[in-house]
């Protein structure tokens, strides 16, 4: 398989990520920060090899389940995957009931089939307003409140989840330790990230064309960065992409 760009320590791929990812040698990836399709939510692209085209949320997790079996065969021992992702509202007309789904949970649990520890989650912010405006959801209403405010709930916010492929006799490390200051560890190691900016994403400033992909909940650029600084090592691949500071 070849990449579409390639340089000292790094290549990009425009293909499906199931097959690149079976395709690499075992232990190859030092870090891997991505947002998944939101199950069956969204329809990004027409290809039949997206894995949000499917006919419903049991087969959207089949295919999730084989692609971590992949991740984790293609991770290299003692490193991290970010998933980034949300639970899921669930819709009167389809399921049955006004509520939520633990996507999360799922997500979850298929990286711990495929061998990974659960290691961390972070919750990142997001305004109810924006949502509200958004969604129309009948819990963010304000007029709710006073009609049955037991229907009222709080907005949905974003997760990073944090996954470890387990090394057991980990080696002593060679690289120089980062050098990170102390107050942004503070705001990494806080468990809701509350300064990402929700509008700072690639889609903002790029792929406006007819053919683009509908990216509908773009990762937003803040949230790799701060994964990258967390998560990836002086020479690693991607290392380059994150700014301090
Ligand atoms: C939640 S979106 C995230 C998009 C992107 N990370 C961003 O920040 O804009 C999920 C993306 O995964 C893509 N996708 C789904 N199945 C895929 C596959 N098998 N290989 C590669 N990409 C896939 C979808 O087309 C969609 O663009």
């Amino acid at each position: 398989m070849q990449p579409e760009y390639q340089g000292q320590n790094w290549a990009v791929y425009l293909a499906d990520t199931v097959e690149v990812m079976h395709a690499m040698p075992e232990g190859t990836i030092d870090c891997a920060i991505f947002s998944p399709p939101f199950s069956d939510l969204f329809v990004y692209s027409d290809s039949e090899r997206d894995m949000g085209n499917c006919g419903s949320h049991d087969e959207f997790m089949r295919h999730y389940r084989y692609f971590a079996e992949g991740l984790f065969k293609a991770m290299k021992p003692g490193r991290i995957v970010c998933v980034h992702c949300t639970d899921l509202p669930s819709r009167k007309g389809r399921d049955g009931f006004i509520g939520l789904h633990d996507f999360s949970g799922d997500l979850i649990h298929a990286h711990q089939a495929a061998g990974f520890v659960y290691h961390a989650r972070c919750t990142i912010w997001k305004d109810p307003v924006v949502e509200m405006q958004r969604t129309k959801a009948l819990g963010l209403l304000y007029k709710q409140l006073k009609k049955d405010s037991a229907m009222s709930r709080v907005g949905m916010p974003d997760y990073m989840l944090f996954f470890r492929k387990d090394e057991p006799n980990p080696q002593p490390i060679t690289h120089e330790p980062a050098d990170l200051p102390v107050e942004m560890w503070q705001e990494l190691a806080s468990p809701v990230w509350m300064t990402v900016r929700q509008g700072h994403v690639l889609n903002g400033r790029q792929a406006r064309g007819q053919e683009d992909e509908r990216h509908i909940c773009p990762l937003q650029l803040d949230v790799i960065e701060r994964c990258l600084t967390l998560y990836s090592n002086p020479g690693d691949a991607g290392r380059a992409l994150s700014v301090r500071g």
